[in-house]
């Protein structure tokens, strides 16, 4: 009785609604309960990929509108640009409700910026006036021609009437002249091959480490943040070469959004790649967003597992696999959250000097070399254990983050190369804390050395810095000096074995 009661009340409300009467306190709230309802049910917005996305003008306009829009509002409106890019970090104080709250370094990596988009996405939609505009995505993943920056991002050259244009991206690829990212840079395959998302003591997994708390920028970062995520942030530069500005230029969000499509094509490789849904703190730990309302909104990662069905968007590649070379690699050695080792740590000293020393990290390889008296160093594997590299006493500039490349036992003479077995990960130091010890899980790496008999009685690590900045023959025009790479210290190396 009472229920029939309470329909008669709502469908004479929205009658009202539909008479333009709004004079009910309650009407607006149930018309915009239905209207979502309504919405929820037949549109799941697609993220194109921006090379076909650009190929209609209607959608680029529609998109500097969006961006043009959020760029006038002032900064303490949570729908505005700088506000959102606030969010991401600033050096702007006091901090407003949720600036600098990314989260780099931890397994909240990939929840906290898919949920950072979602939002954002949906200020931009409302901005742009067009209801039918979703985010693309920059994929410099797999089409080798589309790792050129995308013509709208750069031309014109003019950040008044372009407000997709960016003229501070200086980092070491010349990505406003029309120069594409390296291969080297956007290469994933190797955090594709790690079938753990997360890792209980290091960064080694997809998704980052372990922790109970958010973490502003902690070390454990997983392998598809370090490269291609990192990497890409530091070969633009600039704005985007740092967490505290990268969310200022336009291409942050199409960069993020194919890391989070990557994220997606991880999960569908299968062979026990999931999500750490047993995982309570990962499900439950709630972030701040704002919607286009201006509203706060709190979400955790348990809303973010299904993108199609929880919040409304899917890509438009939702059935190919990926053509990185996966396959080509040995799942089986691969490293698992759940392993546990010896419970007593052992320690090689790589380069093991009594005095206190500095080593500089430049444009030439440096190669340390462990003492081949250690006992440690000839069999550094043993079965069920967990082998760690520590590069300790990290400092550098945060002006201008860079990232080196480390190999293990590399043979003199040999060119480094990400896909040799020699290969151990990548030193990025985007998004580190600025003093610290950086560790890397290298049981992988000499475990397959030890298999082909390259481990013999001593272990070297070879540090190797990113290309330079090649400077691109049609360049429109020179925004500013390059800056001179950044120095990096560090004040020793250690393996340890648990
Ligand atoms: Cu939160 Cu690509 O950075």
């Amino acid at each position: 009785m009472s229920h029939e009661l309470s329909r008669r009340q709502v469908l004479k409300l929205v009658s009202y609604v539909s008479a333009g009467t709004a004079a009910v306190g309650s009407v607006p709230l149930i018309s915009r309960f239905f209207t979502d309802r309504a919405n929820a049910q037949t549109t799941t917005f697609v993220r194109e990929n921006i090379y076909a996305f650009m190929q209609s003008p209607q959608k680029v306009a529609a998109l500097r509108r969006g961006v043009q829009v959020m760029k006038s509002r002032s900064a303490n409106n949570p729908t505005s640009w700088a506000y959102q890019a606030n969010m991401h970090g600033t050096t702007t104080r006091p901090l407003l409700t949720a600036w600098n709250t990314c989260d780099h370094g931890t397994f909240f990596f990939f929840p906290w910026h898919r949920m950072y988009l979602y939002f954002f996405e949906r200020i931009l939609r409302q901005a742009s006036g067009d209801p039918t505009l979703a985010l693309p995505y920059w994929n410099y993943s797999d089409v080798e021609a589309q790792r050129v920056l995308p013509e709208p991002f750069r031309i014109p050259a003019d950040e008044v009437a372009n407000s997709l244009y960016e003229s501070d991206r200086t980092g070491n690829i010349n990505v406003n002249g029309g120069a594409a990212l390296p291969a080297t840079i956007v290469a994933y395959a190797s955090a594709f091959r790690r079938t753990n998302f997360f890792h209980t003591t290091t960064g080694s997994s997809f998704g980052g480490r372990r922790v109970s708390q958010t973490g502003h920028a902690s070390s454990g970062k997983g392998e598809l943040e370090r490269r291609p995520h990192d990497q890409v942030h530091v070969s633009i530069g600039g704005l985007m070469g740092n967490p505290v500005t990268a969310a200022q230029d336009p291409i942050f969000w199409l960069h993020h959004a194919n890391i989070d499509r990557l994220w997606e094509r991880w999960l569908r490789q299968g062979g026990g790649r999931v999500n750490p849904t047993d995982d309570l703190d990962w499900m439950n730990d709630t972030f701040t967003f704002f919607d286009e309302n201006s509203n706060a909104v709190q979400m955790s990662g348990r809303q973010v597992l299904d993108t199609a069905t929880q919040l409304n968007y899917m890509y438009d590649d939702p059935l190919s696999a990926s053509n990185n070379s996966v396959a080509s690699s040995s799942p089986s050695t691969d490293i698992n959250s759940q392993r546990t080792g010896a419970s007593t740590p052992q320690e090689i000293s790589i380069s093991a000097s009594e005095q206190q020393v500095t080593f500089v990290l430049g444009d030439t390889p440096l190669t340390l070399t462990a003492s081949s008296q250690d006992l440690l160093a000839r069999r550094v594997l043993v079965e069920n254990s967990i082998v760690t590299l520590n590069v300790t006493g990290v400092e550098y500039e945060q002006e201008n983050p860079t990232s080196y490349d480390i190999y293990i036992n590399l043979p003199q003479g040999a060119t480094p190369n990400p896909n040799s077995p020699y290969y151990a990960g990548i030193l990025s130091l985007f998004s580190l804390p600025q003093k610290g010890t950086f560790s890397l899980d290298i049981t992988d790496v000499v475990s397959d050395l030890q298999k082909r008999n390259q481990l013999g009685g001593s272990i070297t690590v070879t540090f190797v810095a990113p290309p330079k900045r090649v400077p691109s023959p049609n360049r429109i025009r020179q925004t500013r000096p390059t800056q001179p790479r950044g120095v990096v210290r560090f004040s020793g190396v250690t393996i340890t074995r648990q």
